[in-house]
């Protein structure tokens, strides 16, 4: 980043939203790396991946280089110079873990029929991860899992994420990748005349309630794709597909020449 505030700031999603258009996404690399030279894009990668996953990303799948990672659903952010092994930002960390208990969210999920832990690497003390699409009901699973966060009076220090008719994941209400965008805005005291978010899927919704500026792939999930219905017309709601759409969306906001 060269002096002065960018123009803009683009957090944008990986899976799903980059990912899938490989053409697309080496024009839109070429294109943000131009922008970022410029001093006029600050670049977050906001992703439910662990930092190890998106920065081998870089090199084996044509992501583009970033200003600030965040990762594992917004309960980890990362300033560079990035390196697999670094610990996360210890004053987000601190914020998270002040009211977040992984045993206590690990008792929501008792019993749920057909539920199956996510790997252990995608389990943090911040992150209880799952599967749900052996269950017989997942929608309903969600439902009971929300409702038992309720009745312990706990709704103030869990929230549920639900993407893709697969993943469940229970993080620190103040956690997730819109809160974790507004923090790291604060952090760095960026002033960006425009906060542009992109996504796929449910773990994407936070950012899409916070921000107005907002892309949605023509591949998003029907849980994203509700936002538009739901009467929020702020979000542009692109034709094509991945890296293709987020092109499409950044000449729709004007960051990119139409
Ligand atoms: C990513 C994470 C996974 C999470 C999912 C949805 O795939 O690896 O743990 O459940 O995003 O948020
Ligand atoms: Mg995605």
């Amino acid at each position: 980043m060269s002096v002065g505030q960018p123009t803009w700031v683009l957090a944008s999603d990986i899976d799903n939203t980059l990912t899938g258009a490989r053409a697309a996404l080496r024009a839109l690399v070429t294109e943000l790396a131009a922008l970022r030279r410029a001093g006029k894009l600050f670049l977050a990668l906001s992703t439910g991946r662990r930092l190890g996953q998106v920065l081998a990303g870089v090199d084996e799948e044509d992501l583009p280089q970033s200003d600030a990672v965040i990762s594992q659903v917004g309960t980890e952010i990362y300033l560079p110079p990035f390196k697999e092994s670094m610990a996360p930002l210890p004053a987000w960390e601190r914020r998270l873990r002040r009211s977040f208990s992984r045993q206590q969210a690990l008792t929501f999920l008792q019993g749920i029929d057909g539920l199956q832990m996510q790997p252990e690497m995608y389990n943090t003390p911040l992150k209880v991860s799952a599967f749900l699409d052996q269950a017989p009901r997942p929608e309903a699973a969600v439902k009971a899992i929300r409702q038992r966060i309720k009745e312990a009076g706990a709704a103030g220090s869990y929230q549920v994420i639900w993407s893709s008719g697969r993943d469940l994941d229970i993080i620190p209400a103040a956690a997730g990748k819109g809160n974790a965008i507004r923090f790291l805005l604060d952090h760095l005291q960026l002033e960006p005349q425009m906060v542009i978010v992109a996504g796929d899927s449910g773990n994407d919704r936070s950012m899409f309630e916070m921000f107005e500026h907002g892309i949605i792939v023509a591949n998003a999930q029907p849980e994203l794709r509700a936002l538009r219905q739901n009467g929020r017309s702020t979000h542009y709601m692109a034709r094509r597909p991945s890296a293709a759409g987020v092109r499409e969306g950044l000449r729709h906001f004007g960051v990119l020449d139409s």
